[in-house]
């Protein structure tokens, strides 16, 4: 619902110059803090896949986990984390992807998904879609199914949205900004 879509947008703060000279910080903590926005919030995705039936979500580190666990947790189904690299215990499989500044890995548990597992994966914000092309490629090499790509905010003009899909990754976003 558009009135949603507004709702949610009106609780996102923007940050100037954080966390560098020029960079407008689109910041997601508001709409987790306030209970009514946070619902509303979760529902927009609940309803999104609930006749969907994925067989797991997957969240990106860190922000991701905060709505991918509840959703997992809405639509009865598990979460499964991805995250930066050397913080998961068990036997991993990692993907590398590149930074403006140098690069940063990626890292998702052996056994957290099965070949031929549907899973949405979810984060707050695709800014050039690095992070989430990763979590893509980490899923995909342990034969699991990407079905649709989630996230609260887009900012499409750094192009990783379009990046995303035109790798064939669909994708669900709320908020654009420009
Ligand atoms: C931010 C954001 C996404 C990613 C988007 O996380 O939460 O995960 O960057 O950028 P991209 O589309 O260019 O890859 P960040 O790397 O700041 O990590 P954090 O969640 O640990 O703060
Ligand atoms: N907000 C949150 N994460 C981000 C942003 C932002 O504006 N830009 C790149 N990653």
């Amino acid at each position: 619902l558009a009135l949603h879509t507004d709702y949610i947008r009106d609780h996102i703060r923007t940050v100037p110059d954080w966390p560098a000279p020029g960079v407008q910080f689109r910041d997601i903590t508001p709409l987790l803090q306030n209970p009514k926005v946070f619902r509303v919030l979760i529902d927009e995705f609940v309803h999104r896949y609930f006749d969907v039936r994925p067989q797991a979500i997957a969240g990106l580190d860190a922000r991701g986990f905060i709505i991918g666990s509840v959703l997992a947790y809405e639509l009865n189904i598990g979460f499964v984390p991805i995250r930066k690299k050397g913080k998961l215990p068990f036997t991993t499989v990692a993907e590398s992807y590149e930074l403006e500044y140098g690069s940063a890995t990626v890292e998702l548990h052996t056994d957290a998904v099965q070949a031929g597992d549907r899973v949405v994966l979810i984060d707050d914000l695709i800014a050039t879609g690095g992070t989430m092309m990763a979590g893509k490629r980490l899923l995909e090499k342990l034969g699991a199914t990407v079905i649709e790509g989630a996230a609260i905010v887009d900012l499409p003009e750094l192009g990783g949205s379009a990046r995303l899909r035109e790798s064939g990754l669909p994708l669900f976003t709320l908020v654009d900004f420009a």
